[in-house]
C-alpha cells in the first residue's frame, strides 16, 4: 500500500480491549503488535521479532512493561531496545541489530491510534468527545472485505441513504440530493447539507424528532485518509448528534470501521438503540460495499461514473490523489490537483462533471 498512508493516524482497536497480553492487529498491508506498559499506556511495534521472525504477539509484557518475544524470550522495551538475551551469558554485549521497529501509538476517544511514520497530520478531531453536554455510544467495529477508501465514500455517500436506508436514513420517494458544495482544506474535507430525515424514535429512539419527518443538516469533516465528523442538527428539536467514523486500514482489501454515535439529547436513554441503529445500517451497507469492485475505490475519475451530486467522492478521490503523491488522471473542474501539498479547492454545485468523459 501506499508509503504516503504510513504518515496518518489510523485506529487499530478499542482500549478497552487491550489487556495484560500483547495485540495482533494488520495496518497497511502490515503486522503490528500492541501492547501496555507498565503505566498502562499502549505502544506498537513491527509484530516481527528480528531474531527468528516470530509474532511478538504471541509472546508476553513482562512487569517493566517490555514485549517478550514466545520462541527465546529475548525482550523488547517501548522504544524497541532488545532489553534481554537469555541464551547469551550474564553481562553480554546484546548487538545493536536485535532492535524492534517501534511505531507511534497513542489512546484518543477510546481508541489506540497508530502511526507508521512521522505523522504528517494529527489525530481525527472528535470536538464533543471532551464536551459534557453529549452522551457517547461507541457502536460495534465492522470488518469488512473492502479498502478503506470504499468504506468511507460508503459513509458519505448521500445517493444511497433514501434508496439503500429506505425508511432510516431517508426515503425512496425523496431521493434528490440537496445542493451543496464541497471546500477542500489541507488534509480537510468539509461539506454541508440539509435534508429530510424519516423519524425513527419507534423502532431505534435516535432522531428525537416529533413529527412524522424532520429537517436536519449535516456538517461534515472528512480528515483524510480515513476519517470522518458528521455533525447532525435537527431543526424542528435544536438537538444534536454526532458520528465519529474512522477506518483502520488493514490491507487493501479488509478494513475495519470505528463508529461513535453522540447526541445531546435523552442523555438518560438506553444506549443500546443507538449502536442498534448503526449495526442495522452497517449491514444493509456491507453486502454491497464488498461486492463492490474494484475492491479500493479507483482514483482515476474516469473508471467511474461521476454525476455532480457525487462532489464530495470527486472531491475526496482527487484530494487521495495528492495525497499519496500519484499523477491526478482524469481530474475534473478548475480546482487543481498538482503535486505538491494538497491545497485548498472548491467544487462548485455544478461543477463535477466537467471534463469527466
Ligand atoms: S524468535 Fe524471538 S527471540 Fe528468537
Ligand atoms: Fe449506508
Amino acid at each position: 500500500m501506499s508509503g504516503a498512508l504510513r504518515r496518518y493516524w489510523h485506529p487499530v482497536g478499542w482500549e478497552h480491549e487491550l489487556g495484560p497480553a500483547p495485540r495482533a492487529t494488520m495496518l497497511l498491508g502490515q503486522r503490528v503488535v500492541f501492547w501496555r506498559d507498565a503505566a498502562g499506556l499502549p505502544h506498537a511495534a513491527a509484530d516481527q521479532c528480528p531474531h527468528r521472525g516470530t509474532a511478538l504477539s504471541l509472546g508476553t509484557v513482562d512487569a517493566q512493561g517490555c514485549l517478550v518475544c514466545p520462541y527465546h524470550g529475548w525482550s523488547y522495551a517501548t522504544d524497541g531496545r532488545c532489553t534481554a538475551i537469555p541464551q547469551q551469558t550474564p553481562g553480554a554485549r546484546i548487538p545493536e541489530r536485535a532492535h524492534l521497529e517501534v511505531y507511534a501509538c497513542t489512546p484518543r476517544y477510546g481508541l489506540v491510534w497508530v502511526c507508521l511514520e512521522e505523522p504528517a497530520a494529527p489525530v481525527p478531531a472528535f470536538p464533543e468527545w471532551d464536551d459534557p453536554t453529549y452522551r457517547h455510544v461507541a457502536c460495534e467495529a465492522y470488518t469488512w472485505q473492502c479498502g478503506a477508501g470504499r468504506m468511507v465514500e460508503n459513509f458519505t455517500d448521500f445517493g444511497h441513504l433514501g434508496y439503500l436506508h429506505d425508511g432510516l436514513l431517508g426515503t425512496r420517494d425523496d431521493l434528490v440530493v440537496p445542493a451543496h458544495r464541497v471546500r477542500t482544506e489541507g488534509t480537510e474535507l468539509r461539506y454541508e447539507l440539509t435534508m429530510t430525515v424519516p423519524n425513527t424514535n419507534d423502532q431505534f429512539a435516535v432522531t428525537g424528532v416529533t413529527g412524522e419527518r424532520g429537517l436536519q443538516t449535516n456538517s461534515y469533516v472528512l480528515s483524510l485518509p480515513y476519517a470522518i465528523h458528521l455533525a447532525c442538527r435537527y431543526h424542528d428539536t435544536g438537538a444534536h448528534r454526532t458520528l465519529f467514523f474512522a477506518a483502520q486500514p488493514r490491507s487493501e482489501t479488509e478494513s475495519t470501521g470505528y463508529c461513535f454515535q453522540s447526541r445531546d439529547f435523552d442523555l438518560d436513554a438506553d444506549p443500546e438503540p443507538f449502536a442498534e441503529f448503526q449495526a442495522v445500517l452497517a449491514e444493509q451497507d456491507r453486502p454491497i460495499v464488498e461486492s463492490q469492485r474494484p475492491l479500493e475505490i479507483p482514483l482515476d475519475l474516469r473508471h467511474e461514473l461521476q454525476l455532480p451530486f457525487d462532489k464530495v467522492a470527486i472531491a475526496y478521490r482527487r484530494a487521495l490523489t495528492e495525497l499519496l503523491g500519484q499523477p491526478a488522471a482524469g481530474s475534473v473542474g478548475n480546482s487543481s490537483v498538482g503535486a505538491g501539498s494538497v491545497g485548498a479547492a472548491e467544487l462548485e454545485p455544478d461543477e463535477a462533471v466537467r471534463g469527466v468523459s
